[in-house]
């Protein structure tokens, strides 16, 4: 059975003491939940943030990462560096990472396959822009983008493998995909997943919604059938909204 998932990706923000007292409010104010509650802090702060919420629900998780065990690559980190800090999830192909730091299809496949095969999990994100979903050809994007990078993977690789549906004008927008929108992209992922693959590994996997998620529309999203949570960026800043998010699923 798939998880429900709530991820906070705090992109480039919040030092050091920011870090510390948004979980540190987090903790106090989280609500009980079955779901898995994820943050994303910056790398800097990855280890600070470990040992602070290690006792709680809550994981840490990466938002990049390179293909690469080591070496001459300037300014980028490892799996292996990501595990001996307690990070074993990394958000990999966000649409920021795709548009303004180039990465493609190909790299990201590499980070793939990195990631899974040093046991990590990896919560890839994909998503149509504007120009597509005016187009209506917003599904031949995502299947693109899902069987470019995941579907040369292994029947068993997917447990290691979350997904996060971002449509790109739906970020930091304050646009949101409608629930039935969100919806029908869901539905359309699990079942191209059934038709690569087969109906147990489409049920297993956890699609994230991502876009402007906010107390809000959470509940509403959340309902959907094939929506598992949410990939929240803006409202994972404050506790106040992350943890009513959370209280959503
Ligand atoms: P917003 O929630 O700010 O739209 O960001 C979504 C996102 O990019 C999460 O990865």
């Amino acid at each position: 059975m798939r998880k429900k998932i709530v991820a906070g990706n705090w992109k480039m923000n919040n030092d050091l003491a920011q870090t510390d007292l948004l979980l540190t409010e987090l903790m106090q104010r989280m609500p009980s939940t079955d779901a898995e509650v994820m943050v994303a802090p910056t790398f800097v702060n990855l280890r600070y943030a470990y040992e602070l919420t290690r006792k709680s629900n809550i994981e840490v998780m990466a938002q990049n990462m390179h293909f690469a065990d080591s070496g001459a690559f300037t300014g980028e980190i490892s799996a292996e560096m990501l595990k001996t800090v307690g990070v074993n999830t990394v958000i990999l192909g966000h649409s920021e990472r795709r548009s303004i730091f180039g990465e493609d299809d190909a790299l990201l496949t590499k980070k793939v396959d990195t990631a899974l095969a040093k046991g990590m999990k990896a919560m890839f994100c994909f998503g149509e822009e504007l120009a597509d979903r005016k187009a209506g050809s917003y599904f031949s994007v995502v299947e693109t983008q899902l069987s470019n990078v995941l579907f040369h993977l292994k029947e068993k690789d997917w447990q290691q493998v979350i997904l996060a549906y971002e449509p790109v004008w739906a970020i930091g927008t304050g646009e949101t995909a409608t629930p039935e929108q969100a919806q029908e992209m869901h539905a359309f992922i699990r079942k191209t997943i059934a038709e690569k693959y087969n109906e147990t590994i489409a049920g297993n996997v956890s699609i994230l919604y991502g876009g402007s998620v906010k107390p809000a529309n959470a509940k509403e999203i959340f309902a959907q059938p094939d929506v598992d949570g949410g990939l929240v960026g803006g409202a994972s800043l404050k506790a106040d909204d992350f943890a009513a998010i959370i209280a959503a699923i």
